[in-house]
Formats: C-alpha cells, structure tokens, sequence
C-alpha cells in the first residue's frame, strides 16, 4: 500500500512538473515589469473585465514555453528513467512532444477560465479564490491529457495534495521574497 502510495505520487510528479514550470513563469512578466498585453484586450463582458490585466499574452507565452521545455527534458529522458523507474515497479507516465505542450497548455487554460470566473463573481485581479487559485490549473492538465494519459484515481488526488501544499508553500515564500504581491 505504502509502496504504492508512492509510486503513484512520483507518476503524478511527473505529469505536473511541466505544469509547474508554466504556472509560475508567467509572474516574472510582473517581477521584471516586462511590457504586457491583456489576453481580454482591455475588453469587458457584462461591466467586469473578460480576464482582467493578470492575464497576458507574454505570461502566456513565457509560461507555455517554460513548461514545454521541461516537458521536452522529460521525453528525451523518458527513455532511459523509465527503464530505471520499471525496476523499482514505477510506470512512469509516457511522455513526448504533443503531450509536453499540452500539459502547460492546458494549464495555463484551465488558469484563464478560472480568471474569467472570478471576473463574473465581480472579484478583483489578485484577490483570493481559495482553492480555484491552487488547483485551477490541475483542472487544466486534466481536460487537455486525459485522453494520452493514463491516469489513475490514486494520482489524481496525489495531483491535487501536493499542488496544493506546494502552492501554499511557494506562496509564502514568494510573499516573503517579494515577488507575490499577495500570501496566497
Ligand atoms: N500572468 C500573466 N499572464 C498569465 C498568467 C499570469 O501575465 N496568463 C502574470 C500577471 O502579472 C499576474 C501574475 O502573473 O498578475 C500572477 O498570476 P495569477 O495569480 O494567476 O493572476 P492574478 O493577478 O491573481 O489574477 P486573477 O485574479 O485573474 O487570478
Ligand atoms: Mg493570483
């Protein structure tokens, strides 16, 4: 059971690692104050704004790339850590080019849907929308791999765990560090 508790854990470390990667690189547009451009355009929908201003084209860009490319370190590795992970009894998840874009893709849309939510609700870029914020990007991975994925119940629920005690780490971290604006 502990055995694989943990085997499932490390199968869903594997899927998120690019999803983290483009979840945390679109705040350097913001850190570095690099030149940014509304996904929404500045449009509104129904008096509040489609995304609002903490969603950009370059926070899109940068994130995807980002976790593209470490998905891209995972497929050349796949190979030979997969072999290795076999022994131990751990099949790690398949990984390949299709699947790395889709994994920050998918994350970065499951992020922008959530935005557009927390505009309906009339919420404020920034302001806390306990759990949504941690895990809107899971939602994300989810909706865009389930079909190359082979996901079990086990992982999923790993997925969701550590993405939030991750983020709530991360969080207070980066507050602390000044980076985020807010601790959560
Ligand atoms: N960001 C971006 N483009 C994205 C996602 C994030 O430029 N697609 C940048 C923005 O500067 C944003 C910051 O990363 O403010 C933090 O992202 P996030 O917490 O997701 O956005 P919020 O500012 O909290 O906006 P919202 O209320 O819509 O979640
Ligand atoms: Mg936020």
């Amino acid at each position: 059971m502990l055995f694989l508790l943990l085997a499932e854990f490390i199968r869903a470390f594997w899927i998120l690692f690019p999803a983290y990667a483009a979840n945390c690189f679109p705040t350097f547009v913001r850190v570095y104050g690099i030149e940014s451009h509304p996904i929404d355009f500045g449009k509104s929908y129904k008096g509040n704004r489609i995304f609002g201003d903490g969603k950009t084209w370059e926070g899109l860009t940068l994130g995807v790339m980002a976790g593209f490319l470490v998905g891209l370190a995972e497929t050349v590795l796949f190979p030979s850590l997969s072999l290795y992970a076999n022994q131990y009894g751990v099949s790690l998840p398949i990984m390949n080019a299709l699947i790395a874009f889709l994994i920050p893709f998918g994350a970065l849309m499951g992020d922008l849907i959530k935005s557009f939510f927390k505009r309906r609700l009339g919420m404020k870029r920034g302001q806390n929308f306990m759990f949504f914020d941690q895990l809107d990007f899971i939602i994300g991975v989810l909706l865009f791999t389930f079909m190359f994925v082979n996901y079990t119940t086990i992982m999923v629920v790993w997925m969701f765990i550590m993405t939030f005690l991750i983020h709530r780490g991360a969080s207070i971290i980066g507050y602390a560090l000044k980076i985020k604006r807010e601790p959560w």
